[in-house]
C-alpha cells in the first residue's frame, strides 16, 4: 500500500484545495472571498457575508432581497419538530439540544436530500439559514422554562432570534439596535475560517454523500468540544474562577505554565495563528464599547486584560506564539448581551453556519472529491492464535 504519511491533527496535511477563505496566520491576516475581515466588520452585515460565502461574490441589492426574503418565508419549524423539545431534560446543554434538532431535520425533508440535486441543496441551505436561530432560540427556551415564541418575519435574522430568546408572549419587545449590531459583528467574525475542526468533519462527513442537515449537524457537535467552540464559555469560567480566587492572575498563570492536567490559558492560542488573531483584534476593540454603550461595567472585563497583558509578556507564551484567539473577549460581550454562559457555543455555531454551507456545497461539487478516509500506523498486536475462554 506504499508510503503513508503520519500526522496527528492533520498538521501538515491539506486536505482539501477552496476558494473560500483565506488565511496567513504569520501575518495575522484572514479574508473571506479575497475581501478583508476588516472591511467586511466594518461595513458588512451577516446576512450579506452569508451570501458572500455561499455563492462566492457580494450580493446586488436585489439579489439580497431575494435571500434575505427567501431565509423569511422559512423560519417556521414545523409543529412536530417543535415536540423534540419536550424531551430533553431542563437543564440540558443546548449544543446537543440543536445538533439533534438538525439531524431530525433530514427526517422532515427526506424528499430534498439529494446532494447531487442543486435545487433540494439550494432549498436546503434557505431552511438552515431560516431555521437555526429559531431552534437556537427554543433550546435557550427550554432551559429557561418560557414558552417558545414564533418567528416574526418583519425582522430581521439577528433582531428575530434576539427576540424569539428574550421576547415573552405576553409583552412586546423592542430589540435594542446595539445588541444586535453587536451580535451581528460577532456572527460575520465567526463566519468562516477555512479547514477548522467543525469545517472538516462536514467536509469528512458530506464527502460519504451524507445530506447536508446529517454533515452540519456533525459539524455542531465538533464544535462543542472545548478545544474548539466550547473555548468561549470555557474563556468565562477561567475567569469567574480567577475571580473566585481573589482575582490572582499571576497564580492562574504560574498553574498553566506549570502545565497542570486540564489547565490552559483558554482563548489563548491557536493552530494557524502565530500572531494576534484578527478578529480578536476587532473584537477587543468593540468589547469596550459595546459594555459601555450597555452600561455594563464586569469586572471580569478588567480580569480579562490583566491576564492578556499578564501572557503576552510572558517568555512561556512570547516563545510558543500564543496569542488571544477570537474566544478570548466574546464570551464577555455574550455576557454583557444577556446570554448565559452555557449558551455560547450556540452563538458561535449560530455564525459559522454559512461556512459550513459554503464548505459542503464546494465539496460537493468538486470533481477532486473522494470520501474522507485517513490511513494509520498500525502498532497493535502481530498474529496470535485464538484461545479458549477456559484456557485464559
Ligand atoms: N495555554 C497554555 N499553553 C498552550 C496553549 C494555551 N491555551 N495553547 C498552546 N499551548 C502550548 C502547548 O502546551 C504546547 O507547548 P509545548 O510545546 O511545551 O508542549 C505549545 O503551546 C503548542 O500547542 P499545541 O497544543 O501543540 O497547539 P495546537 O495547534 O495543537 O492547539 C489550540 C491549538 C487552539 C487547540 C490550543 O492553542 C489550545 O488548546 N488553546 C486553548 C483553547 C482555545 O482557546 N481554543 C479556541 C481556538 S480558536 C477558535 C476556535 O476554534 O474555537
Amino acid at each position: 500500500t506504499g508510503y503513508i504519511t503520519y500526522d496527528p491533527g492533520f498538521v501538515n496535511t491539506g486536505s482539501t484545495s477552496s476558494a473560500i477563505t483565506y488565511i496567513d496566520g504569520d501575518a495575522g491576516i484572514l479574508r473571506y472571498r479575497g475581501y478583508p475581515i476588516e472591511q467586511l466588520a466594518e461595513n458588512s452585515t451577516f446576512i450579506e457575508v452569508s451570501y458572500l460565502l455561499i455563492y462566492g461574490e457580494l450580493p446586488t441589492q436585489a439579489q439580497l432581497d431575494d435571500f434575505t426574503q427567501k431565509i423569511n418565508r422559512h423560519t417556521l419549524l414545523h409543529e412536530d419538530l417543535k415536540r423534540f423539545f419536550d424531551g430533553f431534560p431542563r437543564d440540558a446543554h443546548p449544543m446537543p439540544v440543536l445538533s439533534s434538532a438538525v439531524s431530525a431535520l433530514s427526517t422532515f425533508y427526506q424528499d430534498a436530500l439529494n446532494p447531487f440535486d442543486e435545487p433540494n441543496v439550494e432549498l436546503s441551505t434557505v431552511r438552515l439559514l431560516a431555521k437555526l436561530p429559531t431552534l437556537a432560540a427554543y433550546a435557550y427556551k427550554k432551559s429557561t422554562g418560557q414558552p417558545f415564541l414564533y418567528p416574526d418575519n418583519s425582522l430581521g435574522l439577528v433582531e428575530n432570534f434576539l427576540r424569539m430568546t428574550f421576547g415573552l408572549p405576553a409583552e412586546p419587545y423592542e430589540v435594542d439596535p446595539d445588541v444586535a449590531k453587536a451580535l451581528d459583528l460577532l456572527f460575520i467574525l465567526h463566519a468562516d475560517h477555512e479547514q477548522n475542526c467543525s469545517t472538516s468533519t462536514v467536509r469528512l462527513v458530506g464527502s460519504s454523500e451524507a445530506n447536508l442537515f446529517a454533515s452540519i449537524s456533525a459539524g455542531i457537535n465538533a464544535l462543542f468540544g472545548p478545544l474548539h467552540g466550547g473555548a468561549n464559555s470555557a474563556v468565562l469560567e477561567m475567569l469567574e474562577g480567577i475571580r473566585a480566587d481573589g482575582g490572582d492572575v499571576s497564580n492562574f498563570v504560574a498553574r498553566v505554565k506549570n502545565k497542570e492536567k486540564g489547565v490552559r490559558l483558554m482563548g489563548f492560542g491557536h493552530r494557524v495563528y502565530k500572531n494576534y488573531d484578527p478578529r480578536a483584534k476587532i473584537i477587543k476593540a468593540t468589547a469596550d464599547q459595546i459594555l459601555n454603550k450597555l452600561g455594563v461595567n464586569d469586572q471580569l472585563l478588567d480580569i480579562a486584560k490583566t491576564l492578556e497583558e499578564t501572557a503576552l509578556s510572558d517568555d512561556y507564551f512570547v516563545e510558543r506564539k500564543l496569542y488571544p484567539n477570537v474566544d478570548f473577549y466574546t464570551g464577555l460581550i455574550y455576557r454583557a448581551l444577556g446570554f448565559p454562559t452555557k449558551f455560547f457555543t450556540v452563538l458561535f455555531a449560530l455564525g459559522r453556519l454559512p461556512g459550513w454551507i459554503a464548505h459542503w456545497r464546494e465539496m460537493i461539487n468538486d470533481p477532486a472529491t473522494k470520501i474522507g478516509r485517513p490511513r494509520q500506523i498500525y502498532t497493535g498486536e502481530k498474529e496470535r492464535e485464538y484461545t479458549r475462554i477456559s484456557e485464559r
